[in-house]
């Protein structure tokens, strides 16, 4: 009798471990993100942010940023240190470049996935507006 409440307490200790064990993975179902008002992009992909210094695109980015990539980059992008500040991430074409390719691809590291690829999951649109917002934080 006195056993079940302890295995039941078990139960959930694995439980919640294993909840734990996802987001560590990065299994998150990602949040979509509404970029309406932004001009449309195409399938090709951008070498070079279409928005920058566009204020809509700034706060759609903020919003999407804030929903996708905070848990591991940090709100308003400062990094808790789980993940890359991206607040000194270089401006302009050449971080355009950095930014995208790794958005796109994600990062697996000896077959663990420290960052999942966005690829497919947000749009081009999205992913820009998010770099709109990145690099509207830019530090030195
Ligand atoms: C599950 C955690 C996680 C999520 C969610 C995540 N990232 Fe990352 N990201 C990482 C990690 C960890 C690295 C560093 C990988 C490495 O060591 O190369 C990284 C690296 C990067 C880099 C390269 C930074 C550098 O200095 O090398 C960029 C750019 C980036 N992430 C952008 C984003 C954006 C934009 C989003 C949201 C759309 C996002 N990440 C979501 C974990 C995450």
């Amino acid at each position: 009798m006195k056993a079940a409440p302890v295995r039941g307490g078990l139960v959930a200790l694995c439980l919640a471990l294993s909840v734990s064990a996802a987001l560590g993975h990065g299994d998150v179902q990602p949040q979509p993100v509404d970029t309406a008002g932004l001009a449309p992009l195409g399938e090709t992909w951008r070498e070079e942010n279409p928005y920058r210094g566009d204020t809509k695109a700034v706060a759609i980015g903020d919003s999407g940023f804030n929903q996708n990539c905070a848990r591991c980059h940090g709100l308003q992008v400062i990094s808790g240190g789980l993940a890359p500040d991206l607040r000194y991430l270089p401006v302009g074409k050449e971080g355009d470049e950095y930014f995208v390719e790794r958005v796109r691809h994600g990062a697996i590291i000896n077959g663990m996935t420290k960052m999942p690829a966005f690829e497919g999951v947000l749009s081009q649109e999205a992913l820009w507006a998010i770099r709109t917002y990145i690099e509207s934080k830019h530090e030195e």
